[in-house]
């Protein structure tokens, strides 16, 4: 058998010189008792790795890494295994998003820094997806993502439960009075049965469901459990696919990641009811590359689109009952004439080639094209004088006649007024009111919390209702729902119209005619905004400080402003170029 050449690797610059360069960095590995043997004309593959104790969701990525190496031994790679920071959404306070592009620079420097050829991502829990496209998208090394899988469906007094859309449900039932402490105990303890990522279509198998429709995965891995044998034999296939990969120097992320790629993966977003969260995701994810996606393109698609995928929060069943009707293959098949079917992917074939052989809609999870469940997609984006740069709602979560809704504004000042007083007796509330919340958003909270899903008022809920007109600069969970307008740009801490907001004052949304309208003179809305006092910064060092400088707002996808655009630098180079002569340290 011919031996693949392997003179253009990044490895070989560390590994290959006979001089004292490579002696250091050849020591180093064999060091850890790998033979000189194992990094001699290889490609050497990256597994990087968001699993830690603290993210429950990736609590099974180290079998999943296991059988990553094997694919790549198998192909005759050396896989080299290394961490992250992860981002757990439950756990990390105040916000994990306050941390994806912390993660996505990790992400970024370790590959640019390492003797890397190419690139295994393992994500699931929702801002570990995105942060690590972002990362490898700004490499552009060869990268090909391997996602966790959703968890098996929880199961509370035999009905089955999505964790995060039931969660809401329950937490409401329990506010109203209709549910006990002691039952709402015993759903806590059975909420999450297994590891893997969160099983509704919320931000999680959203954005691991969009990782398919841009060519960043091997086809018909998004939807396969977590705990699936399947799962682990995509990833022994995807560490096969990485060697070649590397051997063949692509194809690159830059590559994979054009503007056609970017139109499939909205057109499944929106197909699907899929979260919120990844429009600024996807964002961020364009502007990393180049890519000047705007919130329009979100609209426009979503208006083109019908909703044909039956998962919660939007409609009745779980990602496993998608994996079962044929996974995403089969809604990208589905969707082929809105597709552009020929964007090539990290399997080196077009989009097409990995759905073709796909099964049909089966008409329950899955519906055909002109049978829909709803006959636009599930993202909205409105402007006006409450919005000037646009915010997004999820129409098809949202109660359908407050779709249009002229209601008076009750304004909270911040997550700590909203909690002290969204239950208090005396709040002067109706089933017309317009919630609004403020300061929360990327660099008022900072890092743009999933707060964006007001809690009803205990008084609302204890009369039935279910659901008012929410608005914020917040975002909110995936798996969430209701009528909740999100993201709104400028946000109130940057002097955006949302600070200005008074209680009482009317607010009209029109989602048909895309439409947020602080109805007030516009003489009174330019008087209020000339007078607008900006927040304190709540952080002054650190991190904190660094992400308030520097986050852009939602419509941008609150990615850093420097960090926009590929670097300037050669990603086949090792930094700085210096590959002989002294330069490591002992
Ligand atoms: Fe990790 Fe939902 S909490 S995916």
């Amino acid at each position: 058998m011919q031996k693949p050449d392997t003179s253009h690797l990044r490895s070989a610059q560390w590994f290959g010189p006979n001089d004292l360069t490579g002696f250091v960095h050849r020591t180093a590995i064999q060091a850890e008792g790998i033979s000189g043997f194992a990094i001699k004309d290889r490609p050497v593959i990256g597994i990087a790795n968001s699993w830690s104790e603290l993210v429950n969701c990736n609590i099974h990525f180290k079998l999943l890494a296991d059988a990553v190496k094997r694919g790549v031994l198998l192909a005759g790679g050396l896989p080299l295994e290394f961490p992250t920071i992860s981002l757990g959404e439950s756990l990390m306070k105040p916000s994990a998003m306050q941390f994806r592009n912390l993660m996505a620079m990790d992400v970024e420097e370790s590959i640019r820094a390492y003797p890397l050829d190419a690139i295994v991502l393992l994500g699931g829990c929702d801002k570990t997806v995105p942060a690590q496209l972002m990362g490898a998208a700004s490499a552009d090394v060869p990268t090909i993502m391997l996602t966790g899988g959703p968890q098996e469906p929880a199961y509370f007094r035999g009905k089955q439960l999505g964790v995060g859309t039931d969660t809401w449900k329950y937490a409401d039932e329990l506010r109203a009075g209709k549910m006990t402490q002691a039952d709402f105990d015993e759903l806590e303890a059975n909420a999450k049965p297994t590891a893997g990522h969160c099983s509704e279509m919320g931000t999680a198998s959203t954005m691991t469901s969009l990782v398919e429709a841009l060519g960043m995965c091997l086809p018909g891995t998004a939807s396969i459990p977590a705990v699936h044998a399947r799962r682990a034999s995509a990833a022994e296939a995807t560490g096969r696919r990485a060697v070649e990969m590397a051997l063949a120097d692509g194809p690159r992320p830059s590559e994979v990641l054009t503007r056609e790629a970017f139109d499939n993966a909205i057109t499944l977003l929106v197909a699907s009811g899929g979260s919120t969260n990844a429009v600024v995701h996807l964002l961020a994810l364009a502007r990393r590359v180049g890519i000047d996606l705007q919130l329009d393109r979100f609209h426009e698609i979503s208006e083109r689109t019908p909703r044909i995928v039956n998962v919660r929060p939007s409609g009745e069943y779980l990602v496993q009952e998608l994996f079962r009707a044929g996974g995403v293959p089969t809604v990208l098949k589905e969707l082929d004439p809105l597709l552009h079917a020929d964007a090539i992917t990290v399997s080196g074939e077009p989009l097409q080639h990995g759905y073709a052989s796909a099964p049909a809609p089966d008409g329950v999870v899955v519906s055909r094209l002109d049978d829909p469940f709803d006959a636009a997609g599930g993202i909205a984006v409105v402007r006006g004088t409450l919005a000037p740069r646009g915010a997004v709602i999820k129409r098809s979560a949202a109660s359908s006649e407050l779709l249009q809704h002229r209601g008076r504004a009750i304004v909270f000042d911040g997550i700590f007024d909203l909690g002290r007083r969204i239950d208090d007796p005396d709040l002067d509330v109706t089933e017309d009111s317009v919630l609004v919340l403020r300061n929360c958003g990327p660099v008022g909270a900072p890092g743009m919390p999933e707060w964006g899903m007001l809690p009803i008022p205990e008084k609302l809920l204890r009369r039935g209702i279910r659901d008012v007109v929410r608005i914020s600069d917040a975002r909110m969970s995936g798996t969430a729902f209701g009528t909740t307008v999100l993201h709104v740009a400028p946000e109130a801490a940057v002097g955006g119209p949302l600070s200005i907001v008074q209680d009482g004052d009317p607010i009209v949304l029109d989602v048909k005619n895309q439409r947020l309208d602080l109805d007030i003179p516009a003489e009174e809305i330019e008087r209020r905004l000339a007078e607008v006092q900006l927040p304190e910064p709540r952080y002054r060092r650190g991190y904190g400080r660094l992400f308030i400088d520097h986050v852009l707002q939602a419509d941008e996808g609150c990615d850093f402003d420097f960090l926009q655009g590929l670097p300037d630098e050669e990603p086949q180079r090792m930094p700085y170029g210096l590959i002989s002569g002294w330069q490591g340290g002992w």
